[in-house]
């Protein structure tokens, strides 16, 4: 059967080539894709992009689709599940309403406070004047973020009251992020190392994937601005056993079931980001309603399972049922970024030929890449993630980054220190 992803980043490429491993799928479409998946076997894309919602919907009705994937939030907080549902197709993801708790910061932290989800201190604001007087008695750093999606980079850690106000104008008065800052919380920073918590959830029950741990700033030691990430691995070794039973009680079964007693049924991917403070404590940072990117890409890399059946699992209502294999090696994804990302950058930068053959422990996903007279060139902020396996987190991340240095094109920037927290426990 056929099977359509939406989307066209280092995610759904590595959400397509898993799936095109399923002996029960004959073909992957990808609307619209990119390089990586235009070459990958048993994949094609189609030029559909992936916030036309008619468009997606008359190509997975034309092409006889039995399920579709969405990667992206946006088609999701734009409500593509109940499109593609009210036409009797099935479609894995939330719906609109349950989107809201990655498309709107406001609605979903004032959820987690009816629910009692622990998460950080905060008042939303729409007005600039009152937003103004809170920032001169907050205590710094202070967290200042956009309502609703600004593609990542809607949150400022303001470190003084001068970068607050500078924050607070730039979204409630010049309305850098249009309507997705018309609405701003500021909230208390919280100190900690993140985690990246994904599940499959199917209405009632929840499966967490492997756990991962993600890297947002552009340079080496969490230095520079927030990006999207440049790079993850997993597993994440400060999610403990323990501390993954904690997650599940504390966060994901309330969230899920505070849905539900709000009459919102969450099918789909559910991603917290979490801040685990020095006491092993969780609380949420934000909510995301899909998977993470790079997370998506070394966690998929370890699934042994069919990614497909646990999907329909899902679609089923029978996740309970459900339990995926791991590889019990870990793996490191590392991205490589256009120079200037996260702010402008080029676009159309040749990218030299990748290498033909690699062991089945390391795989270059595509990101913002696409063929130019046949030639592969840069499309895109992050361009490419190489992912590695191996029997400790060093040979993981020494195997990828020696991949990084062969495919790397003059102008690329890349983090030199991913997986650093997980070495340094390695070698403890
Ligand atoms: P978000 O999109 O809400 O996850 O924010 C992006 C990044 O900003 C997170 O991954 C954290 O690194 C950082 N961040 C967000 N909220 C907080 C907070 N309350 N305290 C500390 N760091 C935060
Ligand atoms: N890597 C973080 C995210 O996907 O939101």
């Amino acid at each position: 059967m056929k099977i359509l992803v939406i989307g066209c980043g280092g995610r759904e490429h590595a959400l397509a080539w898993t799936l095109a491993r399923s002996p029960r799928i004959s073909e992957v479409l990808v609307a619209p894709g990119n390089a990586g998946t235009a070459t990958e076997p048993g994949v094609r894309n189609v030029a559909v992009p992936a916030e036309d919602l008619d468009a997606l919907l008359a190509l997975a009705q034309r092409e006889a689709v039995e399920i579709t994937v969405v990667g992206p939030e946006a088609p999701l907080v734009a409500g593509v599940v109940d499109r593609f549902r009210a036409a009797g197709l099935k479609c894995f993801g939330p719906d609109a309403q349950c989107a809201r708790l990655e498309g709107s910061k406001a609605w979903s932290k004032a959820f987690m406070q009816r629910h009692g989800i622990p998460t950080a201190e905060h008042r939303t604001f729409t007005s600039l004047e009152e937003a103004l007087a809170y920032l001169e008695q907050a205590s710094l750093p202070v967290v200042i973020k956009a309502d609703g999606l600004a593609a990542g980079k809607g949150v400022v850690i303001a470190h003084s009251r001068e970068e607050g106000r500078r924050a607070l104008h730039d979204m409630l008065d010049a309305r850098v992020f249009g309507s997705a800052g018309a609405q701003v919380v500021v909230e208390e920073f919280l100190p900690g190392e993140e985690a990246s918590f994904i599940a499959l959830v199917d209405g009632d029950h929840i499966l967490p994937l492997a756990s991962s741990q993600d890297h947002k700033a552009r340079d080496d030691g969490d230095q520079g601005p927030n990006t999207g990430g440049m790079g993850a691995y997993s597993p994440a070794p400060v999610v403990t056993d323990a501390l993954t039973a904690r997650i599940m009680d504390e966060v994901m079964r309330p969230t899920v079931s505070g849905l539900a007693l709000e009459g919102c049924r969450y099918t789909g991917f559910l991603y917290a980001g979490l801040m685990i403070d020095p006491q092993g404590r969780p609380r949420v940072l934000e909510f995301n309603c899909r998977l993470g990117d790079p997370e998506t890409q070394p966690v998929l890399f370890r699934l042994e399972s069919d990614l497909f059946e646990l999907i329909e699992a899902a679609l089923d209502g029978r996740l309970d049922q459900a339990s995926p294999r791991w590889h019990v090696q870990p793996a490191v994804g590392v991205v490589l970024a256009a120079a200037g990302y996260p702010g402008p950058y080029e676009k159309g930068t040749p990218i030299g030929d990748l290498p033909g053959r690699l062991p089945e422990t390391v795989k270059v996903f595509h990101a913002g890449t696409t063929l130019a007279d046949g030639r592969l060139v840069t499309s895109g902020g992050r361009v490419l993630c190489v992912v590695a396996r191996g029997d400790s987190v060093v040979e993981a991340r020494d195997a990828a980054y020696a991949v990084v240095d062969a495919v790397a094109w003059p102008g690329a920037h890349w983090r030199r220190d991913i997986a650093y927290r997980a070495v340094a426990r390695e070698r403890r």
